[in-house]
Parts: C-alpha cells; structure tokens; sequence
C-alpha cells in the first residue's frame, strides 16, 4: 500500500505568496472572473460585467467566438512558434492590446498603475481612458523602457480640454490616440440603473450592507486615496464649452471626480453629441501620432475611416456596454477587413490597422480574430477581472494565460507565425 500511494502521492510545492497560491486555482479568465465577483461589492462587479439593455450584445460578443471552431492543419513542421507581430510599426509580444477602461481603481486602488506595469512585462501597449483614475503622467512614471502607452479620447463639449489633455499625452510620450466614437449618449446598462450606481461607490443603506460583505475591498477602498477623474480634474470646468452646472453630483466641486457622481447625467452632459468626421481632421491639427477611430460598427464606416486617413479602425461596440443588439466585433472582422484592404489600394494610403475589440477570454479567440483578417485584438474586461481577483499579480496572471494560449493554439492549428494565421484554418459557421 505504501509503494502505491508513494506512486500516486505528489504533493505541490508550497507557494509561499498568498496572491501567488489563489491564482493557482485560476486556469482561466471565467475562473478570475468569479474570484472578481467573490471579492467585489456586488454593485462594483456589475459595474465592470455588465452590459446594455438585454445585454445581447455583451452575451454576443463572446459567443461569436466560441461558435467559430478551427481546421486545424497537423504535421506542420513547426520548428519555433512565435507570437510576435507589429502594430503601428512597432512590435508586440502577441497580438493584444489592452482597452480604456474608466474608473478602473473601482476594481484595486492600484488600477490603471498596475495595469501599465503588467501590460509593459507582457510587451503589450496599454490605453488609458479619459475616465481613467490615474493621470497621463503618473502611468507614463512607472511605464518600463519600451513600453507602449495609447490614450483613449472622448469627444468633449470643451475642446480646449481635448486639446489641453492631448498635450499632456504627447508630452508623456504616449504613442497614439483612440477616439471613441459610440458613446453619442450614453448607454443604459440596467443594472447600474437598478443598483443606483454613483462613481466612486456612494456610502447609502445598500452599499453599506455590499461593503460589509465584502470587507476586504471596503478596506482597501477606505484605506487608498480618493477614486478621481484623475485627467480631467482641475480641467473638466476649464471654460469652453464645459457645462458644468449639467453634471449630476451630489456634492463636492463638479467635474473633479471628488465627489460621486451618476456616470450618466455627467458623461451625458459632457459629451458632444455633434461629434463628426470633421472632429477627425480637427484632431489631426493637434496630435502629430496615430489616430486610432475606436466603436466602427459597420463596413460603411470602416471605409470612410479609410477616407478620413486614420492609422487603426477598433471594431468595437464598447463590450456591449452601448447599443445592444449591435454586431459582435469579431462578426465584423472578415468583410472589414477586405473593405478596408481595397480602400486602401484605391486610395493608396499607407497601412492601416483593424483591431477586433471585444469579447476575448482566451488565447484561441485572438488566434480566431487574426486568422479572419484582424491585425490585433483589443480586451477590457479580462484585465479588470483578473486586478479585481487579484491586483497586479492577477493582471501578469492573465496576460499569461492569454499569451501562452495564444501560443499553444497556434501550435494546435499549425501555424509557426502570426503571420501564417488566415481564413483557411477557420471553418465557417
Ligand atoms: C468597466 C468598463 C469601463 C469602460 N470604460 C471605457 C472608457 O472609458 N472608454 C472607452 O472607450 N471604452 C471603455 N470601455 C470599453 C472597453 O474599452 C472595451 O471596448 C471593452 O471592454 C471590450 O469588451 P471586453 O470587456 O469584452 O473585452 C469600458 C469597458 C468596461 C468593461
């Protein structure tokens, strides 16, 4: 009996770290997914997870991947795989880069810090939101050598504000912009409505009682600085066309993110919903980089994104946080991609990149996106997941995982490059 068990007995390495011995039991990004709902108040988990309306789209987004299956090629000689691929003419480690994501400390009082930090090791670019809650300089502080920094604009009322914000950006040496184009109002995401939703959580009955069962984050929370709009304070009433008196907050100095604030009513009355093509050329004059158009729903205005000279479309619908019943992103990827490919021939312009952002829980979704046409993938919630699970840690932890994947399913599929990915190896649906 001793010989048996001594046969089948293994025991695991102890793993000294905590952080380190939970995201052991992590195998994959639905696993952090539900360690995320475990450890945040519950209005916080709906926050990050949910989506528009029905959420359709959000449920779409996803699906439409897992309903893509492979054909896959074997005895492919692979002699070494490789991930790597470039993106605006610089190199990527695998074909990822990390989406803006507003008030992204709600999941870690780190936020947006440790993600630039993760996102560096993984040899990926980062995007910080104009909502985020770290500023342009204090991400570009602890970006590594060579890591990449992409800022995310929304069209403002105030574009002495854009502006004022993008000159920071270039000073920073962030790289590129992306506009977000399908934010013309703000979507309704119902449970936000349900829950009363205020940005940082407001302390009422409800929340009080959310905190207490989740008293881990509640200390953390009380214990770091104050959750702000951490680019546009001290900006968001710099004159213009700011409407300051518009946002809805239930005290404090409007616009500075001190105080809660019902993400809606601000955004809403922010926002410009006169955005246009024009507002494109306009922010060409003032930011000298790439300019990414993030939110192409459809093939028409990939093409007249080719038109108005951009460097990326982001096929994108927000993760399903905007209009639902929009088109999953991934659906979008093969009919964009040759469009824009013979836009760009007619009008010789220079490359462009289409990004597929939307929906990625796994390495073999970013294989599927690029093998249909797409040049890299974009993702959101799988790195707020994994910080909310578990801080920077959880954020190395699944780029990983989707690096690794990315790289076992290339393998799987038989292909030794990034570039050898092609339509071939998906069966249509
Ligand atoms: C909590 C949360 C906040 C977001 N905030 C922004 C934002 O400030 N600006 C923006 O352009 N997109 C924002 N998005 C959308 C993401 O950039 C991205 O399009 C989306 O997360 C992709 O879907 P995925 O989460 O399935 O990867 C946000 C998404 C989430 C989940």
């Amino acid at each position: 009996m001793i010989r048996t068990l001594r046969a089948v007995v293994r025991l695991r390495r102890p793993v000294g770290d905590r952080t380190a011995r939970r995201l052991r039991g992590a195998a994959n990004v639905d696993d952090l997914r539900d360690m995320a709902r475990r450890r945040l108040p519950a209005g916080v988990f709906d926050y990050i997870d949910g989506g528009a309306e029905d959420e359709l789209t959000l449920d779409r987004n996803v699906r439409a991947f897992r309903e893509t299956t492979f054909r896959p090629r074997v005895l492919q000689g692979l002699d070494e795989l490789d991930t790597s691929t470039t993106l605006l003419g610089r190199p990527l480690a695998f074909p990822l880069v990390l989406a803006p994501t507003g008030f992204t400390r709600i999941a870690d009082p780190a936020g947006e810090l440790a993600v630039v930090r993760a996102a560096g090791r993984a040899g990926i670019p980062f995007t910080l939101s104009t909502m985020g809650t770290r500023s342009i300089d204090e991400c570009a502080a602890v970006a590594g050598p060579g890591a990449r920094l992409w800022f995310q604009v929304y069209a403002w009322r105030d574009r002495n504000l854009i502006q004022a914000l993008l000159d920071r950006a270039a000073a920073a040496s962030f790289e590129a912009i992306c506009l977000t184009v399908d934010t013309a109002m703000l979507g309704r995401r119902e449970r936000d409505v349900r829950r009363g939703l205020t940005l940082p959580p407001e302390i009422g009955p409800g929340t009080f009682l959310d905190g207490i069962r989740r008293p881990g984050w509640t200390w953390r929370f009380l214990r770091s600085d104050p959750i702000r709009f951490a680019n546009v304070e001290g900006l968001a009433n710099g004159g213009g066309g700011a409407r300051s008196g518009e946002i809805t907050e239930t005290g404090g100095t409007p616009g500075t993110g001190e105080r809660a604030v019902d993400l809606a009513g601000y955004m809403n009355a922010q926002f410009d919903h006169g955005l246009s093509w024009d507002d494109v050329a306009w922010l060409r004059t003032v930011w000298d980089g790439p300019i990414l158009v993030k939110g192409i729903q459809s093939v028409a205005d990939a093409v007249l994104a080719v038109e108005h000279g951009v460097e990326g479309i982001i096929l994108s619908n927000h993760g399903g946080r905007q209009l639902d019943t929009a088109p999953a992103p991934f659906d979008l990827v093969p009919a964009v991609a040759s469009a824009v490919a013979t836009a760009v021939a007619e009008a010789g312009a220079g490359r462009i990149e289409v990004i597929c952002d939307g929906g990625i829980r796994r390495g073999s979704d970013i294989v599927k996106a690029v093998a249909a046409g797409a040049d890299a993938t974009m993702g959101g919630r799988l790195f707020l997941y994994a910080l909310a699970a578990a801080g920077e840690q959880g954020v190395d932890h699944v780029l990983e995982l989707l690096r690794s994947g990315t790289e076992r399913t290339m393998a799987l599929v038989g292909a030794s490059t990034v570039d050898e990915l092609g339509p071939d190896l998906l069966e249509s649906r």
